[in-house]
Protein backbone atom coordinates (compact mmCIF):
# COMPACT_ATOMS: atom_id res chain seq x y z
CA UNK A 1 0.00 0.00 0.00
CA UNK A 2 1.53 3.22 -0.94
CA UNK A 3 0.79 5.93 1.53
CA UNK A 4 -0.67 9.56 -0.50
CA UNK A 5 0.99 12.09 2.11
CA UNK A 6 -2.02 14.74 2.20
CA UNK A 7 -0.48 18.11 2.16
CA UNK A 8 -3.86 19.98 2.15
CA UNK A 9 -4.98 17.79 5.33
CA UNK A 10 -1.64 18.44 7.06
CA UNK A 11 -1.99 22.74 6.54
CA UNK A 12 -5.17 22.22 7.52
CA UNK A 13 -4.31 20.67 10.77
CA UNK A 14 -1.22 23.13 11.27
CA UNK A 15 -3.46 26.30 10.75
CA UNK A 16 -6.22 25.02 13.36
CA UNK A 17 -3.50 24.58 15.71
CA UNK A 18 -2.29 28.05 14.98
CA UNK A 19 -5.32 29.76 15.19
CA UNK A 20 -6.03 28.18 18.95
CA UNK A 21 -2.32 29.19 19.66
CA UNK A 22 -2.72 32.95 18.23
CA UNK A 23 -6.38 32.96 20.35
CA UNK A 24 -4.45 32.30 23.84
CA UNK A 25 -1.01 34.53 22.74
CA UNK A 26 -3.79 37.42 22.29
CA UNK A 27 -5.35 36.50 25.63
CA UNK A 28 -2.28 35.84 27.44
CA UNK A 29 -0.27 38.37 26.22
CA UNK A 30 -2.37 40.83 23.95
CA UNK A 31 -0.40 40.19 21.27
CA UNK A 32 -1.62 39.42 17.73
CA UNK A 33 0.38 37.84 15.16
CA UNK A 34 1.11 40.64 12.14
CA UNK A 35 2.06 39.74 8.79
CA UNK A 36 2.93 42.68 5.90
CA UNK A 37 2.94 42.03 2.71
CA UNK A 38 4.59 44.18 -0.08
CA UNK A 39 3.25 43.21 -3.41
CA UNK A 40 4.45 45.61 -6.61
CA UNK A 41 3.50 45.49 -9.96
CA UNK A 42 0.63 43.57 -11.44
CA UNK A 43 1.75 39.94 -12.21
CA UNK A 44 -1.38 38.33 -11.98
CA UNK A 45 0.17 34.94 -9.91
CA UNK A 46 1.70 37.13 -7.76
CA UNK A 47 -1.75 38.95 -6.42
CA UNK A 48 -3.40 35.35 -6.21
CA UNK A 49 -0.48 34.41 -4.39
CA UNK A 50 -1.03 37.59 -1.63
CA UNK A 51 -4.99 37.42 -1.68
CA UNK A 52 -3.99 33.83 0.03
CA UNK A 53 -2.01 34.83 2.42
CA UNK A 54 -3.90 37.92 3.40
CA UNK A 55 -6.78 35.24 3.77
CA UNK A 56 -4.88 32.51 5.78
CA UNK A 57 -4.17 35.76 8.14
CA UNK A 58 -8.15 36.11 8.78
CA UNK A 59 -8.78 32.96 8.94
CA UNK A 60 -6.34 32.58 11.80
CA UNK A 61 -7.22 35.82 13.96
CA UNK A 62 -4.00 36.99 12.18
CA UNK A 63 -3.42 40.85 11.76
CA UNK A 64 -2.51 41.81 8.06
CA UNK A 65 -1.41 44.51 5.61
CA UNK A 66 -1.05 44.06 2.52
CA UNK A 67 1.28 47.53 0.53
CA UNK A 68 0.29 47.55 -3.01
CA UNK A 69 2.51 49.28 -5.66
CA UNK A 70 2.84 50.06 -9.35
CA UNK A 71 5.40 48.65 -11.03
CA UNK A 72 6.88 51.92 -11.60
CA UNK A 73 7.92 52.66 -7.44
CA UNK A 74 11.97 53.39 -7.32
CA UNK A 75 13.52 50.77 -5.41
CA UNK A 76 14.37 53.67 -3.23
CA UNK A 77 10.71 53.75 -2.22
CA UNK A 78 10.60 50.03 -1.65
CA UNK A 79 13.37 49.80 0.56
CA UNK A 80 12.20 53.23 2.52
CA UNK A 81 8.55 50.72 3.15
CA UNK A 82 10.74 47.90 4.11
CA UNK A 83 12.20 49.88 7.23
CA UNK A 84 8.85 51.64 7.77
CA UNK A 85 7.57 47.98 7.93
CA UNK A 86 10.87 47.11 10.25
CA UNK A 87 9.82 49.47 12.56
CA UNK A 88 6.23 48.64 13.08
CA UNK A 89 5.47 47.15 16.11
CA UNK A 90 2.12 45.40 15.68
CA UNK A 91 4.52 43.72 12.66
CA UNK A 92 5.70 40.57 13.21
CA UNK A 93 6.71 39.08 9.61
CA UNK A 94 7.10 40.61 6.14
CA UNK A 95 6.87 39.01 3.35
CA UNK A 96 7.89 40.61 -0.67
CA UNK A 97 6.31 39.08 -3.09
CA UNK A 98 8.75 38.00 -5.69
CA UNK A 99 9.59 38.73 -8.76
CA UNK A 100 10.02 41.86 -8.20
CA UNK A 101 10.06 44.52 -11.56
CA UNK A 102 13.24 43.90 -13.08
CA UNK A 103 14.83 47.82 -12.31
CA UNK A 104 14.80 46.62 -8.26
CA UNK A 105 17.64 44.15 -6.84
CA UNK A 106 15.80 41.61 -5.15
CA UNK A 107 19.07 41.10 -3.16
CA UNK A 108 18.89 44.41 -1.72
CA UNK A 109 15.44 44.26 -1.11
CA UNK A 110 15.47 40.87 0.76
CA UNK A 111 18.65 41.92 2.62
CA UNK A 112 16.69 45.19 3.98
CA UNK A 113 14.93 43.15 5.87
CA UNK A 114 14.91 43.02 9.18
CA UNK A 115 16.13 39.12 9.68
CA UNK A 116 14.00 38.84 13.12
CA UNK A 117 10.83 39.82 10.63
CA UNK A 118 12.26 37.14 8.01
CA UNK A 119 9.26 34.70 7.61
CA UNK A 120 10.17 33.97 4.26
CA UNK A 121 13.73 32.73 5.18
CA UNK A 122 15.04 34.52 2.15
CA UNK A 123 17.32 36.62 4.35
CA UNK A 124 21.45 35.74 4.11
CA UNK A 125 21.22 35.96 8.16
CA UNK A 126 18.65 33.03 8.49
CA UNK A 127 20.35 31.17 5.18
CA UNK A 128 23.90 31.26 7.48
CA UNK A 129 21.46 30.40 11.10
CA UNK A 130 19.72 27.41 9.01
CA UNK A 131 22.81 26.28 7.85
CA UNK A 132 24.79 26.23 11.43
CA UNK A 133 21.69 24.58 12.74
CA UNK A 134 21.02 27.87 14.98
CA UNK A 135 17.50 29.44 15.66
CA UNK A 136 15.82 30.87 12.75
CA UNK A 137 13.32 30.94 10.35
CA UNK A 138 13.43 28.41 7.32
CA UNK A 139 12.06 28.98 3.56
CA UNK A 140 8.57 28.36 4.23
CA UNK A 141 8.07 25.36 1.35
CA UNK A 142 11.21 23.29 2.44
CA UNK A 143 9.92 24.21 6.46
CA UNK A 144 6.46 22.25 5.18
CA UNK A 145 8.61 19.32 3.35
CA UNK A 146 10.12 18.55 6.40
CA UNK A 147 6.77 19.33 8.39
CA UNK A 148 5.16 16.64 6.39
CA UNK A 149 7.71 14.02 6.70
CA UNK A 150 7.88 14.47 10.39
CA UNK A 151 3.91 14.22 10.98
CA UNK A 152 4.07 11.26 8.24
CA UNK A 153 6.25 9.45 10.98
CA UNK A 154 8.60 8.97 7.90
CA UNK A 155 12.51 7.56 9.52
CA UNK A 156 14.99 9.63 8.17
CA UNK A 157 17.63 8.89 10.64
CA UNK A 158 20.63 7.14 8.83
CA UNK A 159 18.57 7.18 5.21
CA UNK A 160 19.53 8.06 1.93
CA UNK A 161 17.98 11.76 1.01
CA UNK A 162 17.59 12.53 -2.78
CA UNK A 163 17.58 16.35 -3.48
CA UNK A 164 17.17 17.32 -7.08
CA UNK A 165 17.67 20.97 -7.59
CA UNK A 166 19.47 23.15 -6.00
CA UNK A 167 17.07 26.82 -5.68
CA UNK A 168 17.60 29.31 -3.01
CA UNK A 169 14.29 28.67 -2.11
CA UNK A 170 13.98 25.11 -2.23
CA UNK A 171 16.93 22.86 -3.09
CA UNK A 172 19.49 23.87 -1.02
CA UNK A 173 17.74 24.48 2.71
CA UNK A 174 15.75 21.44 1.93
CA UNK A 175 19.43 19.79 2.06
CA UNK A 176 20.65 21.61 4.67
CA UNK A 177 17.99 20.86 6.75
CA UNK A 178 17.71 17.29 6.43
CA UNK A 179 21.17 16.21 7.49
CA UNK A 180 21.03 18.09 10.44
CA UNK A 181 20.94 16.20 13.50
CA UNK A 182 17.49 16.69 14.41
CA UNK A 183 14.21 14.74 14.89
CA UNK A 184 12.77 14.22 11.61
CA UNK A 185 16.33 14.92 9.99
CA UNK A 186 19.78 13.11 10.62
CA UNK A 187 19.64 11.81 6.54
CA UNK A 188 22.63 11.48 4.58
CA UNK A 189 21.80 13.72 1.79
CA UNK A 190 22.52 14.17 -1.91
CA UNK A 191 21.99 16.85 -4.09
CA UNK A 192 21.92 16.81 -7.89
CA UNK A 193 21.27 19.81 -10.52
CA UNK A 194 21.31 20.35 -14.42
CA UNK A 195 25.56 19.03 -14.80
CA UNK A 196 24.28 15.38 -13.17
CA UNK A 197 25.29 13.36 -16.49
CA UNK A 198 23.54 10.64 -14.92
CA UNK A 199 20.35 11.27 -12.54
CA UNK A 200 18.80 7.88 -12.69
CA UNK A 201 22.64 6.95 -10.94
CA UNK A 202 21.52 8.89 -7.76
CA UNK A 203 18.02 8.83 -7.59
CA UNK A 204 17.74 5.04 -7.70
CA UNK A 205 19.76 5.58 -4.18
CA UNK A 206 17.39 7.34 -2.54
CA UNK A 207 15.31 6.17 0.23
CA UNK A 208 13.42 10.07 0.66
CA UNK A 209 13.65 11.48 -2.92
CA UNK A 210 12.81 15.32 -2.87
CA UNK A 211 12.20 16.70 -6.62
CA UNK A 212 12.31 20.19 -7.20
CA UNK A 213 14.32 20.29 -10.71
CA UNK A 214 11.31 22.08 -12.58
CA UNK A 215 10.58 19.26 -15.24
CA UNK A 216 7.46 18.39 -15.57
CA UNK A 217 7.48 14.42 -14.97
CA UNK A 218 11.31 13.83 -15.01
CA UNK A 219 11.15 11.63 -12.72
CA UNK A 220 10.14 8.23 -13.57
CA UNK A 221 9.41 4.71 -11.82
CA UNK A 222 12.25 3.14 -13.37
CA UNK A 223 14.31 5.71 -11.77
CA UNK A 224 13.49 4.63 -7.94
CA UNK A 225 13.27 2.36 -5.75
CA UNK A 226 10.93 0.05 -3.96
CA UNK A 227 9.81 1.71 -0.76
CA UNK A 228 10.94 5.20 -1.64
CA UNK A 229 9.67 7.72 0.05
CA UNK A 230 8.74 10.59 -2.45
CA UNK A 231 8.26 14.70 -2.08
CA UNK A 232 7.14 16.41 -5.49
CA UNK A 233 7.79 20.40 -5.09
CA UNK A 234 7.19 20.55 -8.95
CA UNK A 235 3.88 22.40 -9.89
CA UNK A 236 4.20 22.42 -13.58
CA UNK A 237 1.20 22.95 -16.23
CA UNK A 238 1.05 20.68 -19.80
CA UNK A 239 -0.95 20.10 -22.39
CA UNK A 240 -4.20 17.86 -21.68
CA UNK A 241 -6.46 17.36 -24.82
CA UNK A 242 -9.16 15.23 -22.06
CA UNK A 243 -9.03 18.02 -19.75
CA UNK A 244 -11.72 20.76 -19.88
CA UNK A 245 -9.36 23.45 -19.75
CA UNK A 246 -7.14 21.93 -22.02
CA UNK A 247 -4.55 21.42 -19.39
CA UNK A 248 -3.21 20.06 -16.10
CA UNK A 249 -0.95 20.25 -13.14
CA UNK A 250 1.71 17.90 -13.07
CA UNK A 251 4.48 17.87 -10.72
CA UNK A 252 8.47 16.60 -11.14
CA UNK A 253 7.54 13.06 -10.76
CA UNK A 254 5.64 10.70 -13.33
CA UNK A 255 3.05 10.39 -10.52
CA UNK A 256 1.44 6.78 -12.19
CA UNK A 257 4.71 5.21 -12.56
CA UNK A 258 6.49 6.32 -9.10
CA UNK A 259 3.23 5.54 -7.07
CA UNK A 260 3.59 1.98 -8.25
CA UNK A 261 7.11 1.27 -6.17
CA UNK A 262 6.38 4.35 -3.66
CA UNK A 263 5.98 3.49 0.17
CA UNK A 264 4.59 7.22 0.13
CA UNK A 265 4.03 10.34 -1.86
CA UNK A 266 2.75 13.69 -2.14
CA UNK A 267 0.33 14.09 -4.69
CA UNK A 268 0.62 17.04 -7.49
CA UNK A 269 -1.65 19.57 -6.69
CA UNK A 270 -2.75 18.81 -3.02
CA UNK A 271 0.54 17.82 -1.24
CA UNK A 272 3.76 20.28 -0.77
CA UNK A 273 1.64 22.99 -2.23
CA UNK A 274 -0.69 24.02 0.68
CA UNK A 275 1.98 23.83 3.16
CA UNK A 276 3.98 26.74 2.21
CA UNK A 277 1.77 29.20 3.69
CA UNK A 278 1.03 26.78 6.35
CA UNK A 279 4.37 27.42 7.43
CA UNK A 280 4.29 31.20 6.81
CA UNK A 281 1.59 31.11 9.46
CA UNK A 282 3.67 29.13 11.67
CA UNK A 283 6.63 31.48 11.41
CA UNK A 284 4.93 34.58 11.69
CA UNK A 285 3.53 32.89 14.72
CA UNK A 286 6.94 32.53 15.74
CA UNK A 287 7.97 35.76 15.39
CA UNK A 288 5.18 37.38 17.57
CA UNK A 289 5.42 35.04 19.67
CA UNK A 290 9.39 35.83 20.88
CA UNK A 291 10.31 32.07 20.70
CA UNK A 292 13.59 32.23 18.95
CA UNK A 293 16.34 33.02 20.87
CA UNK A 294 18.47 35.64 18.31
N1 LIG B 1 7.16 34.08 -5.11
C1 LIG B 1 6.95 32.76 -5.34
N2 LIG B 1 7.06 32.07 -4.19
C2 LIG B 1 7.35 32.96 -3.22
C3 LIG B 1 7.57 32.85 -1.82
O1 LIG B 1 7.55 31.78 -1.21
N3 LIG B 1 7.84 34.02 -1.17
C4 LIG B 1 7.88 35.20 -1.81
N4 LIG B 1 8.16 36.27 -1.09
N5 LIG B 1 7.69 35.34 -3.10
C5 LIG B 1 7.41 34.23 -3.80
Amino acid sequence: MTLIIDGKQIASDIKQELAEKARILLAERGIRPGLGLLLIGDNPASQVYVRSKAKACEELGYHSVTITKSSEITEKEVLDIVQGVNHDPAIHGILVQLPLPKHISEQKVLLAIDPRKDVDGFHPMNTGRLVAGLPCFAPCTPAGIMEMILRSKIETKGKHAFVGGRSTIVGKPIANMLYQKAEGANAIVTIAHTAAHDLAFFTRQADILVAAVGVPQVITGDMVKDGVVVIDVGINRIADASAKSGSRLVGDVDYASVFLKARAITPVPGGVGPMTIAMLMHNTYRSASGEISW
